[in-house]
């Protein structure tokens, strides 16, 4: 790749309203026509380790929703890398939706923090860095649960 300029996205983010979450801002090399190389570094910009990733790709189903859970410990950063989606956050007081249309940005799924996809375009793929291992038990899955929970 030819020696480009290090920018940052320059798109005005969406602000997040919800507590445990937060915007991550994704630096890139603009190397047009050639391609963006976007960059993300545990413990920099990636506020942990990362010990697992996964992503969802085939969003066909346009009716699909996904997500409906909160993790009580997980740390996670979701992604929108291509395509859109709409991010629904919830803290159990308040509630806001996010447009996931750009690669340059991810939001921060912290615990305590109910979440869902929807409205996937077809050429959607959702990207999540992990702090953990996948584990069940750190799963709310039952909204009622979930408000009893940050009650405690
Ligand atoms: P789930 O987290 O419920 O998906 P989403 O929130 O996108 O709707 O996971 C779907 C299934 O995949 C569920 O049976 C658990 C399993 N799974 C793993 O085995 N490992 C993982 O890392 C993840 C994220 C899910």
């Amino acid at each position: 790749m030819a020696q480009v300029k290090k920018t940052k996205n320059k798109i005005k983010l969406p602000k997040i309203k919800v507590k445990n979450s937060g915007m991550i801002n994704l630096q890139f090399y603009d190397d047009f026509p050639d391609g963006n190389l976007v960059i993300g570094e545990s413990l920099k910009n990636i506020p942990f380790s990362i010990k697992r990733f996964y992503f969802i790709n085939n969003l066909y189903n346009k009716t699909a929703n996904r997500g409906l859970h909160a993790h009580k410990k997980l740390e996670q950063i979701i992604f929108c890398v291509n395509g859109s989606f709409l991010l629904g956050l919830d803290d159990g007081n308040t509630k806001q939706k996010i447009k996931m249309d750009s690669p340059y940005y991810g939001v921060r799924l912290g615990p305590l923090l109910w979440h869902t996809m929807s409205n996937f375009s077809a050429d959607c793929v959702i990207l999540v860095l992990a702090a953990d291992y996948y584990k069940e038990s750190d799963y709310i899955r039952n909204y009622e649960d979930f408000k009893k929970f940050i009650k405690k």
